[in-house]
C-alpha cells in the first residue's frame, strides 16, 4: 500500500532549549498564536517540569484576567480569555489527569463539552493520548537544571508551519 489513505499525518517535532523561565514565557506567547477552538494541549513531563507554568503563560498571552493555578486538586478549572484574534478560543480549560483512573472520568466531568469555543490544557496528558477529540498538540518538558528546560513540541504539520511563522513575524494579538 502506498501513502496514507486516511490522511493522518505524522506530527512534526520541534525541540527547544529554554535556559530561563522568561524563555518559556516567550515560547508560550508564540504557541498561543497557533491555538484554535477545540484543540487539546497535552502537557507532559515530571513534577515541577513546567506544565502549570506554561499554561499560565499561555492564558496570560490570550488575555485572561485571572491567575492560573494548579488544577491538581480540583481536576478542572476554566478561564475566560480576551483575545482579539478572530478565531481565538474564548476559554481555556485546565485539567490534571494525575489522580484519574481513566479517560471516562474526564468525560464524566464534561471534558468533551468544553471543546467548542475553548482550548483544553491537560497536565499528564500523555496518559490518555488517543482518547481526545480534536487536534492534539503535545508539549513535553524535561528538567535540565534549576532554570533550564528542554521542551519538545509535537505538532500537526500545518500547526508546525504556523508556529514557525509566529516566530518569524512575532505576532502581537493579545500580549
Ligand atoms: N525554563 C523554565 N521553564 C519553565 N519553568 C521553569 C523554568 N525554569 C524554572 N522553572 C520553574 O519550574 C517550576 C515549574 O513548576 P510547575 O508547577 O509549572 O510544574 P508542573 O510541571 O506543573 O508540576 P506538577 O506535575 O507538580 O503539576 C516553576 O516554579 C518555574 O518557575
Ligand atoms: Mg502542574
Amino acid at each position: 500500500m502506498m501513502g496514507d489513505v486516511d490522511g493522518g499525518q505524522e506530527p512534526v517535532k520541534i525541540v527547544l532549549h529554554m535556559h530561563a523561565p522568561e524563555g518559556t514565557v516567550q515560547l508560550a506567547q508564540m504557541f498561543s498564536d497557533i491555538l484554535r477552538c477545540g484543540d487539546v494541549v497535552s502537557l507532559e513531563g515530571d513534577l515541577g517540569a513546567g506544565k502549570t507554568f506554561f499554561t499560565r503563560a499561555v492564558a496570560r498571552a490570550l488575555g485572561t484576567r485571572d491567575t492560573v493555578t494548579s488544577p491538581t486538586f480540583v481536576l478542572q478549572k476554566i478561564y475566560d480569555l480576551h483575545c482579539e484574534r478572530a478565531d481565538a478560543p474564548q476559554r481555556l480549560a485546565h485539567y490534571d489527569t494525575y489522580r484519574l483512573m481513566d479517560y471516562g472520568e474526564m468525560v464524566d466531568f464534561g471534558f468533551e463539552e468544553m471543546t467548542a469555543d475553548s482550548v483544553s490544557f491537560v497536565e499528564w496528558g500523555d496518559r490518555f493520548l488517543g482518547d481526545y477529540p480534536g487536534v492534539v498538540l503535545r508539549v513535553c518538558f524535561e528538567i535540565i537544571d534549576r532554570d533550564s528546560r528542554k521542551i519538545t513540541l509535537l505538532l500537526p504539520p500545518d500547526r508546525a508551519e504556523e508556529f514557525a511563522d509566529a516566530g518569524r513575524h512575532n505576532h502581537k494579538h493579545c500580549h
